[in-house]
């Protein structure tokens, strides 16, 4: 039988598993995962963005980098296993780009931020300089 991880699954897992106490109350059955880590959510809201046609982007997935929606190579010390989308529009363009991370449709946003999962999850916030 196949088993299907939803968002939810994975929000649910990545919750419990930043959540000590109940790791604790369940470390007997705890395993050891090899999925990619999950993103933070640095916005509930996509990121209106000009882009020019035949330039290089590098949209972040990991939800860390402080130059938002965009890498700044913070997912090689915050996030690894999780890497920036590059992309290349064909011509000028101004898009929406998503922001929480979730979207299904990366690197544009589909409106899954108005989603129960991401109303109710916590926004991310640096903490270092
Ligand atoms: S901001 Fe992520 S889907 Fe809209």
């Amino acid at each position: 039988m196949n088993t299907v991880v939803t968002k939810l699954d994975r929000t649910l897992i990545s919750l419990t598993l930043r959540q000590p106490w109940i790791t604790s109350m369940a470390s007997s059955k705890v395993q050891h995962s090899t999925l990619p880590p999950e993103p933070v959510i640095p916005s509930k809201k996509p990121f209106k963005v000009e882009l020019v046609g035949g330039k290089r982007y590098s949209w972040c997935t990991c939800g860390h980098s402080k130059k938002q929606p965009f890498c700044d190579g913070s997912h090689k010390t915050k996030a690894p296993g999780l890497f920036p989308l590059r992309f290349v529009p064909e011509k000028d363009a101004t898009v929406w780009l998503c922001g929480c991370k979730y979207t299904s449709n990366p690197p544009y946003c589909d409106g899954t931020h108005k989603q129960d999962f991401i109303v109710s999850a916590p926004l991310h916030e640096h903490t270092d300089s």
